[in-house]
């Protein structure tokens, strides 16, 4: 299908194209036509007595180009080069690829079969098949999550065992599939000094060092503005909404009072991507499995 809107861009390109490599057959023939060894020479001399013919080029050389003028005229009868003509053959780049890929495809499915009939524990214990899923993670997943599944500010680690959405062997597809938006909403209304409270209590819950003033009101905070609505009233987190656990030493964003004041005050929005569309059950079903493999401690480094 052409994406011209109108016929004049049509005809704009086969007129570009047909004139030039006419008008390349022309300056040839015209180059061809003069009588060789007459002598004349172009005037130019160097060193006293160095001068330039003006002979044209050997016969030879000039076919070469011939050819090069037939083939183009011959290439636009056959392939899509002239506007939204689509050549004799009938070749498109989106056709090239769709027989690619079902050719792979067919080349691959038995190996998915067999996947697909294994529960994804079994596969994720099976090391062929968390092969497989590591050659799909460095491809599709590696951007975000690092080449050690370890992630990085703001992308969650994936081999250790703490979940934001959860660890069950469903869940985790559940996430791959349809992928997941953690919204963390802005509390800027609460105002900087009860912030800097709940900052310092959330940062006594890991253990960290805190001002203990802080710290109780903080807590009393933590339950009254709605944190724990998200959090749980014991802050461990829920995996419905996908609130981090704040009691653990695993850190999203960072666990020093700064990080966490912004993170209080301005809200946090992250989201992973849905994959069930581009990348089909079968290799969602594999990449649940090598998730699962690095949080059992089995696949990862
Ligand atoms: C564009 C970046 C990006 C890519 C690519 C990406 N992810 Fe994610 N992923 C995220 C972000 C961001 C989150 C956290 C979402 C949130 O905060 O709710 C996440 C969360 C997850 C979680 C949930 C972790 C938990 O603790 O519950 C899993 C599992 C996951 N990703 C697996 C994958 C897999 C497998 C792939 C490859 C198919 C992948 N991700 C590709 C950005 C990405
Ligand atoms: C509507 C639910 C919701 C409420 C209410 C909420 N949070 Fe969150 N919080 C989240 C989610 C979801 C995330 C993870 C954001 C993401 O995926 O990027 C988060 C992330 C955080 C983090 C970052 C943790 C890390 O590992 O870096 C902190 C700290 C935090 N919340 C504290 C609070 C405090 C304090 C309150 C109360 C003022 C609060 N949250 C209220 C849902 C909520």
């Amino acid at each position: 299908m052409s994406d011209f809107v109108n016929q004049f861009w049509n005809w704009y390109v086969i007129l570009l194209v047909l004139v030039s490599i006419i008008a390349c057959g022309v300056l040839l023939w015209t180059q061809s036509v003069t009588t060789p060894g007459k002598g004349d020479t172009t005037g130019h001399v160097w060193d006293e007595n160095l001068e330039e013919y003006n002979n044209p080029l050997p016969k030879w050389w000039m076919w070469l180009f011939y050819i090069t003028v037939i083939f183009s005229l011959v290439y636009c009868v056959l392939y899509p080069t002239l506007g939204s003509y689509q050549g004799v053959l009938g070749w498109s780049s989106d056709g090239q690829w769709a027989k690619e890929k079902a050719k792979a495809d067919e080349q691959t499915k038995p190996l998915y079969d067999k996947y697909m009939k294994m529960d994804l524990k079994a596969l994720a214990a099976d090391k062929e098949g968390v092969e497989t899923g590591k050659r799909l993670y460095l491809t599709y997943c590696m951007q975000c999550h690092g080449a050690d599944a370890r992630g990085s500010k703001g992308f969650p680690n994936l081999a250790d065992n703490d979940w934001q959405w959860g660890g069950e062997p469903e869940t985790i597809v559940e996430t791959i599939s349809n992928g997941r938006m953690g919204v963390m909403p802005p509390h800027a209304q609460l105002g900087a000094e009860t912030i800097k409270d709940l900052a310092n209590y959330v940062r006594s819950l890991s253990g960290l060092p805190a001002d203990s003033v802080r710290v109780t009101k903080g807590q009393e905070a933590f339950n009254s503005v709605g944190c724990s609505g998200c959090h749980g009233p014991d802050a461990k987190g829920m995996h419905a909404v996908g609130a981090p656990n704040l009691t653990d030493k695993i850190w999203l964003y960072g666990s020093s009072e700064g990080t966490i004041i912004e993170t209080i005050t301005k809200g946090r929005t992250n989201q992973m991507p849905a994959w069930k569309e581009f990348l089909g059950e079968e290799k969602v079903h594999v990449l649940a499995a090598y998730v699962l493999s690095l949080g059992s401690g089995a696949g990862s480094q």
